[in-house]
């Protein structure tokens, strides 16, 4: 038995579950996954992506088609891609892109997302897409995948296997591997500046330290799981990105600990969910966006006016968040638009330590597969 012990350890590097050992390699796989891809200080895919630079510019449509987590980074993706090179985004589940008899000419690029790289759904979007014409760009975690021997263009994240069913690293190497993308085109089709470009580049590269200064944090996140850990019901809260990345957190929180929860456009609040604000209902809150900060604010008032028991994400130096919030978070400044690599962790976090003091199984949830490779 010992040495069974010793060996599952071993595989763990002395991390007690998988999937706190891949938040923690997320510094890592962001770094992985940026190497070799940035050159004078710029971002350099030509010996990946060999689409030229004509049919770049000829693009008129992006469309991410992914599921689970895969599909909450194409969502980050379609602000991404949308600010940076202008062209229009549709972001679909993948078992529900194939059956919409979606728009699809040759100049749509279809983007699909998978960690593994088989699962079935996405799988068969890829296919579809193809047959109707559409150039298909698989990002994928794994080389030699269908999802990768399928697409016509490949870019691999560089997170290293990912064992835990909840995935964390390879979310977070999406993400990069989106931002290099979206850079890219847009240095093609000139839509952003030389400078701009360097700017975020530069900020990219200073991601993986930050995300450090974040994990450095776990014991004030993990006392926040705490109290959170006897509820049945949770809340995220967000505007634009942070909207994206709330749906991220809901779904880890749902899937590993089992607590119910819900993730909102905090301006859709009054448009019906604010009637499931209650005395004590804990609600994460997301105010990473600065130009959406004094709505998300006076949102976050809202609830906790009706008893809410509130954890506020907030950029460093930020004073004012604190007032309104039962705990708070500050994280490292970033660009607005790279904020969800950050914002992700603690919620990742908070997930993690409310499954491990709930004492279910945190690498392997019931009834989930870590790729589902069936319809
Ligand atoms: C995420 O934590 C889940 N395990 C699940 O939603 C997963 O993201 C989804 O099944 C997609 O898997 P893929 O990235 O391997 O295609």
């Amino acid at each position: 038995l010992r040495v069974t012990w010793d060996l599952d350890k071993a595989e763990k590097s002395g991390y007690e579950h998988f999937m706190l050992k891949e938040i923690y390699e997320q510094p890592k796989a962001i770094q992985d996954t940026m190497a070799s891809r940035i050159s004078q200080e710029q971002v350099d895919l030509s010996q990946e992506i060999s689409l030229s630079s004509q049919v770049i510019q000829q693009i008129d449509k992006v469309q991410f088609v992914a599921c689970g987590t895969a599909y909450h980074a194409g969502l980050v993706g379609k602000y991404v891609f949308e600010d940076l090179t202008r062209i229009p985004v549709e972001v679909d589940i993948a078992s529900e892109y194939r059956y919409r008899n979606p728009i699809i000419t040759e100049r749509t690029l279809v983007i699909v997302i998978s960690q593994s790289g088989e699962t079935a759904d996405t799988l068969a979007a890829l296919r579809e897409a193809k047959k109707a014409g559409a150039t298909v760009l698989a990002i994928t975690n794994v080389v030699g995948s269908s999802v990768a021997r399928e697409a016509d263009q490949v870019l691999i994240t560089w997170a290293g296997p990912e064992i835990a069913v909840a995935s964390t690293k390879a979310y977070t190497s999406q993400l990069i591997a989106i931002y290099l993308l979206g850079t890219y085109f847009a240095q093609m089709r000139g839509t952003c500046t030389v400078e701009d470009a360097k700017q975020i580049v530069s900020e990219l590269t200073r991601l993986p330290q930050r995300v450090e200064a974040i994990l450095e944090q776990s014991a004030k996140i993990k006392d926040f799981a705490a109290q959170i850990v006897n509820h049945e019901h949770l809340f995220f809260l967000g505007r634009g990105l942070d909207y994206a990345v709330a749906l991220e957190g809901s779904l880890k929180l749902k899937e590993i600990s089992y607590i119910h929860s819900e993730a909102y456009a905090a301006g859709e609040l009054k448009h019906g969910t604010l009637a499931l604000i209650e005395e004590g209902i804990p609600v994460i809150s997301l105010a990473t966006q600065r130009a959406v900060y004094e709505k998300m604010v006076s949102n976050i008032q809202e609830v906790k006016a009706r008893g809410a028991y509130l954890l506020g994400l907030t950029v460093e130096g930020d004073q004012e968040l604190q007032k309104s919030v039962d705990a708070v978070l500050h994280l490292p400044e970033t660009l607005d638009i790279l904020s969800p690599v950050l914002a992700v962790v603690p919620l990742q976090l908070v997930a993690y330590y409310a499954c491990v003091a709930r004492g279910f199984d945190v690498d392997k949830p019931r009834n989930l597969a870590k790729s589902v490779t069936v319809e």
